[in-house]
């Protein structure tokens, strides 16, 4: 074979692998952005914490508001042991307004449902597809670049699988 031959060849190998790579990328960010549906049935799923994050804290701003956290049953058991999660594992945060009269801390309107789905094909946004939907309206899903929006406050987590809340017995 002529090294001509040869080099032509080796280009278009090169060119179809990138290509699939492309095509694989391009898949599952759009899996990310726009695919994922608000999971039915998570008020009976495990209740993880409940968090309150009131005007005192810096991150007011960003997650102000009651943060009622579920998990569902494949990630039950790896919450329990601290991670890391298997995949199809999901993470939801259901985050109220507080209303506060005479010391009273009540959950007020959903301010927003945000959630991590486990997916370790989703190498740049640590293993988990990323979303949030204002109002918990699903017309209104927020998550345009999760790494931006999501994973990189996440990521000091690392040893818990980029998971927050830890177990409460
Ligand atoms: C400013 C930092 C910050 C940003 C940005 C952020 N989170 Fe979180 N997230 C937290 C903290 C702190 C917790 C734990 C508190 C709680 O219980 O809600 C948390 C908890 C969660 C949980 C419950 C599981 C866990 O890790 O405890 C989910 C689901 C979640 N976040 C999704 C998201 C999504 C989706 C985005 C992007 C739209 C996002 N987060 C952006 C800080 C952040």
């Amino acid at each position: 074979m002529k090294w001509v031959t040869i080099l032509v060849i080796a280009i278009a190998l090169v060119a179809s692998v990138l290509a699939a790579l492309l095509y694989a990328a391009g898949g599952s960010a759009a899996q990310s952005a726009g695919d994922v549906k608000i999971p039915t049935g998570y008020r009976s799923w495990f209740h993880v914490n409940t968090l309150v994050i009131d005007k005192a804290s810096p991150l007011y701003d960003a997650l102000g508001g009651m943060h009622n956290v579920y998990v569902n049953s494949t990630g039950e058991a790896a919450l329990k042991k601290g991670g890391p999660y298997p995949d199809g594992s999901i993470f939801l945060t259901d985050l109220h307004e507080v209303v506060v009269s005479d010391g009273s801390y009540a959950e007020g309107p959903r301010k927003a449902i945000a959630i991590m789905i486990k997916d370790d094909k989703q190498t740049s946004t640590g293993g988990w597809i990323w979303q949030l939907w204002a109002k918990g309206d699903p017309t209104k899903p927020l998550v345009m670049n999760a790494v931006k929006q999501c994973f990189e406050c996440h990521q000091p987590k690392t040893d818990q699988d980029y998971v927050y809340s830890t177990y409460i017995p």
